[in-house]
């Protein structure tokens, strides 16, 4: 069961403040929900459903520390998560004999501290190849429905793990052609004992689909669900200022409209876990580009359409996380915007434009934009209001938490 995580007391209250959020709702209870049905239309309310899945958290999982109110996340079948496996992956996500050149590791692109990016508006491989998109936080992946920025079939976290380290095109750990060294380097060092710990009684114990099974467990329990609004959900109604609560009632109302695709506990709609039947896997077109008045995104990033083929899936890419979004930047797939206050200038505008240079084009004339970025007007006050609420999404013990630091480096 997904489980309300405020107390009775404290529901009126919140509710008093942001009667009209019903995206919000979706993570308090689902009678409120129900009440909530008519003002916001059915996808919401099918997405606050998905998020109260009946999900049982046994004890088996009391070691995860799941935040209140979260679900399990999605554990493939063939691949149970236990510590043993996710330690082992905290081992293989930061080193970097991962990379052919020994330079490079996952963590190289996905800092702890950046809440898992690399503050870069896009990434840099081993060799020096510069990926076409921004690396992404890794907080709450085991969570998404769909991995990457514009990729509709990447729904695997153990697949998706073949990509940094096999890649060609771009390159980033550039492991291609040089599995055997791979696993002679893994067979060398202290790894025996802590594959065998993760998969007790399988031979071989160090393999392909070990070393990803492992990456992928240790990415599930990488959660974030202990910033300012948890607390403030959670009964603490200190947690927040009147700054960012005024700002959490814009962004959950239907002027701002941000919380249709950044709503739910994860903060996307982008979202799967334990108990959920078929996930939605929605994409978006933000209206960030508009090259030939028809709508072109740049060559190398055009959404989904690289993958469908369907023109009218131009531009379209998923909502990320805004969960620790004040340290991620800059911002979107390519790393275009450069702060906050820029992400909130391109949804005023209802898409942005470019005045000069080869990406100029008004993103709000765009054909593919979505019909819910439509542009609003935030006074000064108001988008300070706004920024201060994205900012309470910060959860700082997770950027620091040991059990998602760098295992090599001894803690002070
Ligand atoms: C060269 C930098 C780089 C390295 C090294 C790297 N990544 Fe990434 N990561 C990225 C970029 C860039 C993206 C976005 C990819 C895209 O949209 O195609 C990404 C996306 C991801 C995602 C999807 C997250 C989401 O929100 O959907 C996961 C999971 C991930 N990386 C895991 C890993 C793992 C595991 C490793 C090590 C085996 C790794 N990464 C190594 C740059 C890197
Ligand atoms: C129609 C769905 C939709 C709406 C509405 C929407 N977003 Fe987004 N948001 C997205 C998508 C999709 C992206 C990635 C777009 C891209 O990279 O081209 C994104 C990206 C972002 C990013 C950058 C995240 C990162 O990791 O780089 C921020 C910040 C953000 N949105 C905040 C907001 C705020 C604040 C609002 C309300 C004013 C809002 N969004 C409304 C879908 C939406």
């Amino acid at each position: 069961m997904f489980r309300p995580v405020v107390t009775a007391s404290v529901l009126p209250f919140i509710g008093r403040r942001i009667r009209r959020s019903c995206a919000l709702w979706g993570v308090l209870a689902a009678a409120a929900v129900s009440a909530c049905a008519q003002d916001t239309g059915d996808s919401i309310n099918e997405f606050a459903d998905a998020g109260m899945a009946d999900t049982q958290v046994s004890q088996e999982y009391a070691w995860l520390e799941l935040p209140p109110g979260f679900p399990l996340p999605a554990i493939p079948d063939d691949n149970p998560l236990t510590p043993e496996k996710a330690e082992l992956g905290r081992y293989l996500f930061y080193d970097t004999r991962l990379s052919a050149n020994q330079t490079m590791s996952c963590a190289s692109c996905h800092l702890q501290e950046l809440a898992f990016t690399d503050g870069r508006p896009q990434g840099l491989g081993s060799t020096g190849e510069f990926h076409p998109r921004s690396s992404m936080s890794l907080v709450n992946v085991g969570y998404l429905s769909t991995l990457t920025w514009s990729n509709p079939l990447m729904t695997s976290l153990e697949y998706q793990a073949l990509l940094p380290l096999f890649g060609r095109s771009p390159v980033e750990l550039g492991m291609a052609d040089q599995e055997a060294e791979l696993f002679r380097r893994l067979g060398e060092s202290e790894y025996a004992d802590l594959f065998e710990q993760a998969f007790p009684g399988e031979t071989p114990a160090i393999s392909l689909l070990h070393v990803t099974q492992a990456l992928a467990s240790f990415q599930r329990t990488i959660i974030s669900g202990n910033s300012p609004f948890d607390r403030y959900m959670q009964g603490d109604v200190g947690a927040l200022s009147a700054s960012a609560l005024r700002g959490l009632e814009l962004f959950f109302s239907e002027r701002a409209e941000c919380f249709h695709c950044h709503g739910g506990f994860t903060f996307t709609d982008s979202v799967d876990h334990a108990g959920v039947g078929q996930a939605a896997r929605p994409f978006h077109n933000t209206g960030l580009y508009n090259l030939d008045g028809n709508g072109a995104y740049p060559e190398d990033n055009q959404g989904i359409l690289e993958v469908t083929g369907r023109a009218e899936d131009m531009g379209a890419f998923r909502a990320p996380t805004l969960r620790n979004i004040a340290v991620t930047a800059p911002y979107m797939h390519d790393g275009s915007i450069a702060d906050l206050n820029a992400v909130i200038d391109h949804y005023a505008a209802g898409g942005r434009t470019i005045s000069e240079g080869e990406y100029a084009g008004v993103g709000s004339e765009s054909p593919f934009r979505s019909p819910l970025v439509r542009g609003f007007v935030l006074s000064e006050s108001e988008r300070a209001d706004l920024i201060a609420f994205l900012e309470s999404l910060t959860d700082e013990t997770l950027l620091t938490d040991p059990r998602f630091s760098n295992p090599f480096v001894e803690s002070p």
